[in-house]
């Protein structure tokens, strides 16, 4: 008896890239079964007899053991359902609930096969803040089985759940009009909802969808065609999902593409790389092309445990050998090498947000895609899409749950195609950096041209250039505090050392910053992030011409200043946290700002109303509590001409 239920938690469970969830099935299945197997996902809620259906067909499948079944019809008894029929839905939530020690659990997994196929069913919770789940649910599944209340007909839950399967990608969708045991088996009624629900289905863009009327209850053309619905000349719902075609087919006779996800060198004399296959078939001989190099090569083995394969197909782990010894690491794609997919970092994309937190425009995450993770940022959302009305509406973030289109940048090229044409190089996550959370889920749309159409102009007179005739080496002091900490005054005096001692300065102070260039901006998270960006990026440009820059910013976020670290060459970059308790930049007010803060004068407050993130391991630490501005001063200049000597 092998049916197993693995409950996965929410958020890091596998999304759209498949990746978690990939592994776990791994360790049951090999590629053989792979191929008979369908994943498939219900959307209801418990009104609709969700627990039942799933109930009806573990039971059906004989998939329930034995002594599972004594305690359910002892349980049965015990809540007083009618004669000797079997409550279903006390086993499915059974099942959870025995698995609910300890664990978040957000969407329940179920194993069970029948003689034709291997099923994977995930269960989600039916309600509306529950999106998240459901995306989770849906990014693996190859069909969903949408309930509908033979007795309520298409309600707006029936149009949510439709539009998230078909945003996910999922092909197949089976309107299964439950409960019609109770609407006395009437043709008419099934036929009316039917008509309703493709009426809107087509609005949405489902092209296609079988609608099967059943009763998970009484188990109507569950297993088989019901005597009840002579009418119904249609399959069963198992029969139905047993026979199904699911674009496994389509999958492989697209051009190959392999997100690769290890390099394979156990020794010297080998050299594999190893992935799942995406798209497409690859054979030895294959022309192959490595993304995003463009270096291209020919396939000489294709190896596995078992001995090396005459072809690997979609859907198949592979580790290709190649001719040539070319550059290829983890988060490249191979593939054909006449059709390759594209790089671009540049993108419109609808993400849906998993995280209490709203996003936040302009902050650098992980977007993780395929086997390839890099870092990015996104624009304000063009628009957001009420789920239930499915209206575009004017935002300013995405909050939990909400699903929007926005543009968005990363900082490497990401070779990626359209998710519509493949979800393993289309759909992606991003991971917020500090905490690790899962924070969206996103479906790549196109990249946009204006990232193709402009290009990096070399010049002439390196940077390198430019520091050597100012003799010496460019670097990026950023001073980080509390308003009021002492920032501004510190910079001031190493500038001050500095141009003494004949260097090339520039001191950027945030108050003078924002007189300018940064005008449009004021203290919400987002515009304190978009004022950073820019700092650094001026202040990036400054290093460039080879001066050593000073920059006054209260840059109260850690991820910020990280990503201006990440901008600067290599060692270029010094973070100096100037250490002033609040209790102490608040009593030395020197701007009177903490003052009308309190007052309530002064909304967004950086140690009031807004928060302060310490840096965690800044190069430099002045407590000026106990050090002057002018010592401080002194060690920075005295380590920087150190360095510089
Ligand atoms: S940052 O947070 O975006 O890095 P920045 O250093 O540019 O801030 O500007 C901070 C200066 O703006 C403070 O020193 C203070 O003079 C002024 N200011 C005005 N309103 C605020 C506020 N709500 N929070 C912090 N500083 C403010």
């Amino acid at each position: 008896m092998d049916q197993i239920n693995v409950q996965s938690g929410g958020a890091e469970a596998a999304y759209v890239t498949d990746a978690l969830i990939a592994e776990d099935i791994d360790a049951y299945l090999d590629t053989h079964q792979r191929k008979t197997m369908l994943r498939f996902i219900t959307c209801g809620s418990v009104d609709d007899g969700k627990s039942t259906l799933i109930g009806r067909l573990l039971y059906d499948s004989k998939m329930i053991f034995e002594d599972q079944l004594a305690l359910l019809q002892a349980d049965s008894k015990k809540v007083g359902t009618q004669g000797a029929e079997i409550d279903f839905a006390l086993l499915v939530d059974g099942l959870a609930a025995e698995r609910e020690q300890g664990i978040t659990i957000d969407v329940a997994y179920r194993f069970f096969n029948t003689e034709k196929r291997k099923f994977i069913v995930a269960d989600c919770p039916g309600h509306e803040q529950y999106t998240r789940n459901m995306v989770t649910g849906a990014s693996t599944a190859d069909l969903a089985v949408i309930l509908i209340d033979a007795r309520k007909g298409v309600l707006v839950q029936t149009r949510r759940h439709s539009y998230l399967c078909h945003l996910i990608g999922i092909r197949n969708i089976v309107l299964a009009v439950n409960k019609m045991d109770l609407v006395g088996y009437d043709a008419a009624v099934f036929d009316a909802i039917v008509r309703d629900y493709a009426a809107f289905a087509r609005s949405i863009g489902i092209e296609d969808f079988t609608a099967i009327p059943i009763s998970g209850f009484k188990g109507d053309n569950i297993t088989a065609p019901s005597s009840n619905t002579p009418w119904y000349t249609g399959p069963s719902l198992v029969e139905h999902l047993e026979t199904v075609d699911i674009a496994a087919s389509a999958d492989a006779e697209r051009p190959f593409r392999m997100p690769v996800q290890w390099v394979n060198r156990p020794d010297l004399d080998f050299r594999g790389f190893s992935g799942l296959v995406a798209t497409g078939t690859v054979r030895p001989g294959d022309a192959i092309r490595v993304l995003p190099s463009g270096k291209t090569s020919t396939v000489t083995r294709i190896v596995t445990l078992d001995g090396d394969l005459d072809q690997a197909v979609a859907g198949q782990y592979a580790t290709l050998c190649l001719a040539d010894e070319v550059d290829c690491s983890r988060g490249d794609v191979i593939a054909t090498a006449d059709q390759p997919p594209q790089a671009a970092d540049q993108f419109e994309a609808t993400l849906v947000w998993l995280d209490d937190e709203p996003m936040l425009p302009g902050r650098a995450y992980w977007l993780k895609l395929a086997t390839k993770t890099v870092s990015a940022t996104i624009q304000p959302p063009k628009y957001v899409v009420d789920v239930n009305s499915l209206e575009h509406l004017a935002a300013k973030t995405l909050e939990l749950n909400a699903i929007g289109v926005a543009e968005l940048a990363t900082d490497k090229p990401l070779v990626f195609e359209p998710y519509a044409q493949g979800h393993m190089l289309g759909g992606f996550v991003l991971i917020d950096k500090i905490t690790n959370a899962t924070v969206a889920a996103g479906m790549l749309h196109f990249s946009l041209r204006r990232a193709q159409n402009v290009h990096w102009q070399s010049v002439d007179v390196s940077r390198e250039a430019h520091a050597a005739l100012k003799n010496q080496q460019p670097r990026l002091l950023w001073f980080t505090g509390l308003s009021g900490s002492g920032k501004s005054t510190i910079a001031n005096l190493v500038e001050k050392q500095l141009h003494a001692l004949g260097k090339h300065t520039f001191l950027l102070d945030g108050d003078n910053v924002r007189h300018g260039l940064n005008k449009d901006l004021g203290f919400t998270e987002a515009d304190r992030i978009e004022n950073i960006r820019r700092a650094g990026e001026v202040a990036k440009l400054m290093t460039d011409a080879g001066l050593i820059v000073l920059t006054a910013f209260i840059s109260p976020f850690r991820a910020e200043r990280e990503m201006v670290r990440n901008m600067a060459n290599a060692g270029e970059f010094l973070e100096i946290f100037v250490d002033t308790p609040l209790e102490e930049a608040e009593r030395r007010d020197v701007k009177g700002l903490y003052r009308k803060a309190r007052a309530g004068q002064l909304k967004n407050f950086t140690g009031i109303d807004s928060p302060y993130e310490a840096p965690e391991n800044p190069e430099i630490r002045i407590d000026t509590t106990v050090e002057s501005p002018e010592a401080a001063a002194q060690r920075i200049v005295s380590l920087l001409i150190g360095e510089q000597a």
